[in-house]
């Protein structure tokens, strides 16, 4: 069932059309929900709400399960662009955790093969697979060190502890030409990984941090609480 964003003047909320809504704000009947995007719906008490087409990040932040730490926007964006996947491209990765990067490739790539080696975070991210309706997902309960990735594919996405253990089981799992991206909070790690890199034939493109910095608009200054280190992205090459 389709979801939608309810907008109001205090507060915002994902609901599934279909639903009787009980809100903070009073009762939205079943049929309210049956509104088009853009059309406006008012509670048994006269309060009113938008009502809008919710995006990726609308489900992330109210409908979906967030059991780990997620890659964020700022990395995930340069990592697509970078590597230039596109509905033509498949892509692994291992962990699949709580799914989010597993969701943005989803929307980007034509296939999308992703392996986590807990079950309960496989299954939470099967949820999570399953509410956003994505079905160009795979998952699957899999040690990468030990059992590798399937198929032939564009780019193979580390984001997991000890992704160098990993790294020639996901050179082997990609095209000549496709990319396998490390995803590192900390700089030893980037260094195990690049050593391993001539070994595993993957030539070392390069290590980037990306940055983010959030403006205030009036008065115009940055603002205080801009995002931390998140992680540093090393990206190899199969020649
Ligand atoms: C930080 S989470 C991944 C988050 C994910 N990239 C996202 O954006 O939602 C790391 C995951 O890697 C999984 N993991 C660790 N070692 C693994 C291995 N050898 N094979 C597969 N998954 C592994 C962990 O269980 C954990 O769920």
């Amino acid at each position: 069932m389709e979801h939608v964003l309810l907008v109001g003047e205090e507060n915002t909320y994902l609901r599934r059309r279909g639903e009787r809504v009980e809100l903070q704000e009073g009762v939205l009947d079943a049929d309210a929900l049956d509104a088009g995007y853009g059309e406006t719906v008012e509670t048994h008490i006269g309060e009113t709400f938008a009502v809008v087409k919710p995006d990726l990040n609308d489900l992330f932040e109210r409908g979906l399960e967030q059991r780990t730490q997620t890659v964020s926007h700022k990395d995930a964006g340069y990592v697509v662009s970078r590597t230039g996947i596109g509905a033509d491209s498949t892509v692994a990765e291992a962990g699949t955790g709580s799914g989010f990067l597993t969701l943005v490739f989803a929307r980007v790539a034509g296939e999308v093969r992703s392996y986590e080696v807990r079950e309960d975070h496989l299954e939470s991210a099967r949820r999570n697979v399953e509410k956003v309706g994505a079905e160009n997902v795979t998952l699957e309960q899999r040690d990468v060190k030990e059992d590798g990735f399937e198929g032939e594919n564009d780019l193979v996405f580390l984001d997991m502890k000890h992704p160098e253990e990993a790294l020639e089981n996901a050179a082997e799992a990609t095209v000549p030409g496709g990319y396998v991206v490390c995803y590192c909070p900390v700089f030893e790690q980037v260094r195990d990984c690049v050593e391993v890199f001539d070994d595993a034939g993957l030539s070392h493109t390069e290590t980037v941090e990306t940055s983010r910095r959030e403006w205030r608009v009036f008065p115009a200054r940055p603002e205080p609480q801009t995002v931390p280190h998140t992680a540093f992205l090393t990206f190899g090459r199969r020649i």
